[in-house]
C-alpha cells in the first residue's frame, strides 16, 4: 500500500497542484474570488456552472483566469428527464409556499436550468484542466471530445456501484461524495438519494478498493483531521465546500454564512423541499415544516425549485435564515472566517504533520 502521501504527492503532480485541496464545486456559491485564492494556495479552482449561461461560464473562467495560474474544474449536473407534472399536486405546493413568501404563479414551476449542450460547448471552449459531472455521467460523445482536448474528467459519485460505471465510462478520477455532504446529493438516480446514504468513512475504502483509478473525498471534511483521515482511508485529496463557506472571497449571504459557523451536525438534514432533488441543508423553519408529515411532499425537480425561487429571494433579501437556501455540510460548525488562502495553507501544513 503506497502511503498516504506519496499517493497525494502523485495525484498533485498529474493535475498541476501544489496541496491536494479541492474546492468543491458549488453552484451558486462559486464566485470568481474562491477560487483564485484557492487556486493561488496551490489548491484546484472550482465552478459549479449548472444556473449559469455559456456566456457566463465563459466570462467566469476569464475572471479566473486573470488571478491566477493556478487550476480549476468546471461542473455541470447531467440532466434528468422531464419532469412529470401534476398541476393539482403543484397547486397545493404553491399555497404551502404561500405561507413561507409571496404568492407563486402556476407559471413558477416552467423554469428550467439553461441548455446542457450549449453548457458542454462553453466548457469546451474554456478549456480547463479538469471538468467534473453529478448526477450522472456524460455521454460518450462529450467524453470523446474531453480526452480529445486532453481535459480531465473527475466524476462525482456516492456509491460503489456508481465508481466503478464512471470507471468504466473513461472517468479519470472518482469524487467520493458522502452522504454528510452540503448540498445535492450526487446520487445518479434521484429516487434512491435518500435510500442509500453511505457515510464517507465507508465510502472512501470501499471505492479505493473497487477501482484503479483515484479517489477524491468529499463531504463533511472541514479540518486537517479530516483530510488526514480521507488520506489515511486511500483518497489521493480531499474536497471541501461548507468549510470555505463562511471565508471573505465565498461572498455568501451574510445570514447564511453565520448560520453555518453555529450549526452543529444533527442540525443539518437531507430534504427534496428546495429543488426537489434531495440536498443537505441546515434544518432551518421552513425545512421542518415543509418536511413535516402534514405539508405537501415537494414538486419533482426542476420544478420544485421553480416554485420555491420567489421564498428563497425574498428570504436572502430579508437576512432571514428560515427561508434561505442553506445548505451545509455535517462539519459546517468548522468552517472559519478567515481568508481561503490562508485556510487551505494551514489545512494541508497540520494534515502533512498528522500524517507524518
Ligand atoms: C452550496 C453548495 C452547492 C453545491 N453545488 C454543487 C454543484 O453544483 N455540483 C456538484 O457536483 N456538487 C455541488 N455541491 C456538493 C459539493 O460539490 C460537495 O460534494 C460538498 O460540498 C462536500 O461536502 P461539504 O460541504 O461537507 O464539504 C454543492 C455543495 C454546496 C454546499
Amino acid at each position: 500500500m503506497k502511503s498516504a502521501l506519496t499517493k497525494a504527492s502523485a495525484f498533485c503532480a498529474r493535475f498541476g497542484l501544489k496541496l491536494p485541496i479541492l474546492l468543491a464545486p458549488m453552484a451558486g456559491a462559486s464566485a470568481p474570488s474562491l477560487s483564485i485564492a484557492v487556486a493561488n494556495a496551490g489548491g484546484l479552482g472550482a465552478c459549479g456552472a449548472l444556473l449559469m449561461q455559456p456566456a457566463a461560464i465563459l466570462s467566469w473562467a476569464a475572471e479566473v483566469r486573470a488571478g491566477t495560474n493556478g487550476a480549476f474544474q468546471l461542473n455541470l449536473w447531467v440532466p434528468d428527464p422531464k419532469p412529470f407534472r401534476d398541476p393539482e399536486h403543484e397547486a397545493r405546493v404553491r399555497d404551502f409556499l404561500a405561507g413561507w413568501g409571496p404568492l407563486v404563479p402556476p407559471e413558477a414551476g416552467d423554469a428550467t436550468p439553461p441548455d446542457f449542450a450549449a453548457q458542454c460547448e462553453a466548457f469546451l471552449q474554456v478549456a480547463p484542466p479538469i471538468v467534473s459531472s453529478v448526477m450522472g455521467l456524460y455521454p460518450s460523445d462529450l467524453v470523446a471530445r474531453l480526452k480529445a482536448q486532453h481535459i480531465a474528467w473527475f466524476a462525482n459519485v456516492s456509491t460503489v456501484a456508481e465508481a466503478r460505471a464512471a470507471e468504466e465510462a473513461g472517468a479519470d478520477v472518482v469524487v467520493a461524495q458522502g452522504m454528510e455532504a452540503g448540498g445535492h446529493r450526487g446520487c445518479f438516480h434521484a429516487a434512491k438519494a435518500e435510500a442509500e446514504m453511505v457515510g464517507l468513512f465507508a465510502l472512501i475504502p470501499a471505492v479505493v478498493d473497487a477501482v484503479r483509478i483515484p479517489v477524491v473525498a468529499t463531504g463533511g471534511i472541514a479540518d486537517a483531521r479530516g483530510v488526514a483521515a480521507a488520506l489515511t482511508l486511500g483518497a489521493s485529496a480531499a474536497q471541501i465546500g461548507t468549510g470555505f463557506l463562511r471565508c471573505p472571497e465565498a461572498q455568501i449571504a451574510p445570514a447564511w454564512a453565520d448560520a453555518i459557523g453555529r450549526t452543529l451536525p444533527e442540525e443539518t438534514t437531507v430534504s427534496r423541499v428546495f429543488s426537489g432533488r434531495a440536498g443537505r441543508s441546515i434544518a432551518t423553519a421552513y425545512v421542518r415544516a415543509a418536511t413535516a408529515p402534514e405539508a405537501p411532499r415537494p414538486a419533482p425537480y426542476p420544478v420544485q425549485r421553480g416554485l420555491t425561487t420567489a421564498m428563497r429571494d425574498v428570504g436572502t433579501k430579508a437576512g432571514d435564515i428560515e427561508r434561505i437556501q442553506a445548505w451545509a455540510g455535517q462539519s459546517a460548525a468548522l468552517a472559519k472566517v478567515e481568508h481561503v488562502g490562508d485556510v487551505v495553507r494551514s489545512l494541508w501544513e497540520d494534515a502533512r504533520g498528522l500524517l507524518a
